[in-house]
């Protein structure tokens, strides 16, 4: 119980639709966090691993068909079908609570209410928001103790008053007439369900990250983007990082790529050039607010990292491998014989058995990978050798620049810098990008991901295009962050990458950092404004003039092609996309003539 009157009356209500056992309210201890890790090794969700090389730190292994976000069942449920455009699914209000009330309808039995009071952004913040999730799930319990603040100092800063965001989340899997429990509880009908009107979620038969860890993509991204819109602010999928060149100047830079494109990678890289220095504020997500001085202020309204394992290794990401050496939960990736993890690309040696995701003898001969390609770890943010100092300031950090990517073959350079802001919301705009497996799904199908926003924009995509306009006429055109769109996946003939990635970005960041100095060492293509072949600091780098040249070649039916495109995705949308964006369209046409 709470002295907040909205909450209490909220709980009471979900109590009598989800008739659980017992309702547990979270505290946010420490001491409750190892009696929630007992629990779930008791259960046999958890396996605690090796404490002397993995002290305080946990293994998990989900139900097979419960492994990533599930975009078909995720609904936008606003009043008007228009709201939530022709990108996301729809359900009229009514009509969808109806369905969800009868599955939450004795959804808890047998299991215990947990009550998680969680605040995205440093509590107290002017930034910040206050979420509660009700949840069945234990595993979520911990894990949104990670990515989060919560517990009794959240619903301290609540008060009687305080409006949070109501989160109910249920693995749809009750306990009744003595049923058994399994490991990782769940079921194969799964709703993952916004009322962006009310600011409610509803997530209902999933326990895997995005769909049940509900302040992240549901309400950060997917309620806070409605919130934003209506008070003038950006809430984004976004990394945020400090770039401080050797002469010392220090930058803040955001980048919107798609899941599992290279945010938690490039939010803390290693450099390759002696002298330049990187530093973490988020890996996933950003809200942004224009400051009094005109300038954008972005947060990590996060705590924690649900980070991409497979491919993550003390050569391609040292200080996420370094965040994971103790307080960590891994889920889907393989165990070693002295119970510590593994997954594919750890080591350039694989170990000779392992227990893979599924629970089967692996060996390397068997030539498959051991880790599920969505295999995630969790593990708090502080533990980043690199993180900002200012990582926690509830003012946020000066954004100088904003960048958009995506996993793109051919066709887009390794990098281009937009004309002018609205240049740069075309481009945001026309983000295309091979699918992974962070979403249940075909892999490696090319798809519009504007703004790397299509599974978690709360409303209609050209509405979000129309704020996006819009937010460039709230400043002065000295004050806004240049905008840059990067490829690290583009492949040559023989379909290797030709860009060595990784801590080799900061070539490419250099001379964004250069360009936001006003530096000219650029050329103009259709697309936007290129480095010359000299300007990309090839130091130390074996890449041959040719590879280079490639990285940047577009050839003219490209850009063609790359404009019907657009135009025609833009149709979609019909009146909703605002003229600027067609105006911007006209003169890609024209510049390609
Ligand atoms: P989400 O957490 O799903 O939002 O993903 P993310 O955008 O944070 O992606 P992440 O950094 O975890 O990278 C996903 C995959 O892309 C990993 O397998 C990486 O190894 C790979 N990757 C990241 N950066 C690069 C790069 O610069 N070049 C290449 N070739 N691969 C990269
Ligand atoms: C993503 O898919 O973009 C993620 C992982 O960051 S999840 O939290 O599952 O959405
Ligand atoms: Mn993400």
């Amino acid at each position: 119980m709470t002295k907040n009157i909205k909450l209490n009356a909220w709980v009471e209500e979900m109590v009598a639709l989800c008739q659980p056992d017992k309702v547990y309210w979270c505290d946010g201890s420490e001491d409750e966090y190892n009696r929630m890790t007992d629990l779930l090794v008791k259960k046999g969700s958890f396996l605690k691993l090796n404490k002397s090389k993995r002290p305080n730190s946990f293994y998990a292994v989900s139900d097979p068909t419960d492994v990533a976000r599930v975009e078909d069942r995720t609904y936008i449920c606003s009043s008007k079908e228009e709201d939530a455009g022709p990108t996301n699914n729809w359900m009229e209000p009514k009509e969808m609570k109806i369905i969800l009330k009868d599955l939450f309808n004795g959804s808890m039995r047998g299991r215990t209410m947990y009550v998680i009071p969680f605040s995205m952004g440093p509590i107290g913040s002017p930034i910040s928001q206050i979420g509660v999730e009700l949840s069945d799930s234990p595993y979520v319990v911990c894990s949104m103790r990670i990515m989060t603040r919560i517990g009794t100092k959240v619903l301290d800063h609540l008060g009687e008053q305080g409006a949070f965001v109501p989160c109910l989340h249920s693995v749809g899997s009750p306990l009744e007439d003595g049923k058994q429990d399994v490991p990782w509880p769940c079921n194969s009908i799964k709703y993952i369900v916004h009322f962006p009107e009310e600011r409610a979620i509803w997530s209902y038969g999933s326990g895997y990250g995005g769909n049940a860890l509900l302040g992240k993509k549901c309400f950060a991204l997917r309620i806070a983007s409605v919130m934003a819109r209506d008070e003038g602010w950006l809430a984004e999928h976004m990394l945020i990082l400090g770039i401080t060149s050797p002469e010392g100047k220090k930058k803040y830079i955001a980048a919107a790529f798609p899941s599992a494109c290279g945010k938690t990678n490039l939010a803390m890289m290693t450099p390759t050039l002696p002298g330049w220095k990187i530093e973490t504020i988020g890996d996933d997500i950003a809200w942004m607010k224009f400051g009094t001085d005109g300038r954008l202020y972005a947060i990590n309204p996060e705590a924690g990292f649900f980070g991409v394992a497979p491919g993550t290794s003390m050569h391609t990401n040292p200080n996420a491998m370094l965040s994971l050496t103790e307080n960590a939960i891994f889920t889907n990736v393989a165990l070693t014989e002295d119970k510590d993890v593994w997954w594919d690309g750890m080591t350039d040696e694989k170990p000779l058995h392992l227990m893979d995701w599924l629970r089967r003898d692996w060996t390397p001969s068997l030539q498959k990978p051991a880790a599920h390609p969505n295999a995630r770890f969790t593990a708090p943010a502080k533990q980043c050798p690199v993180m900002d100092a200012a990582w926690e300031d509830p003012a946020g950090v000066p954004i100088s620049a904003i960048l958009f990517g995506g996993r793109r073959g051919s066709v887009i350079p390794l990098v281009h810098e937009a004309m002018d802001w609205n240049h740069g919301v075309f481009i945001g705009s026309m983000i295309a990008s091979e699918t992974t497996a962070a979403a249940a799904g075909a892999v490696g199908q090319l798809r519009h991901d504007p703004f790397a926003m299509l599974p978690f924009c709360g409303y209609n995509m050209a509405d979000y295009f129309r704020h996006w306009v819009d937010m460039g006429t709230k400043t002065t055109t000295d004050k806004l962050p240049s905008m840059f769109y990067v490829n690290w996946f583009r492949k040559n003939e023989q379909g290797e990458f030709m860009w060595p990635g990784y801590g080799d970005n900061i070539r490419v960041l250099k001379w964004i950092f250069e360009r936001t100095e006003g530096v000219e060492n650029y050329s103009e293509i259709p697309f936007g404004k290129i480095p010359n072949i000299s300007a990309i600091d090839v130091h130390g780098l074996d890449i041959s003039d040719e590879t280079l040249h490639q990285l940047f070649n577009v050839s003219h039916e490209q850009v063609l092609q790359e404009i019907d495109e657009i135009k025609s995705y833009y149709s979609k949308f019909g009146k909703h996309i605002p003229k600027e964006l067609l105006e911007q369209a006209d003169k890609l046409v024209q510049r390609a003539k």
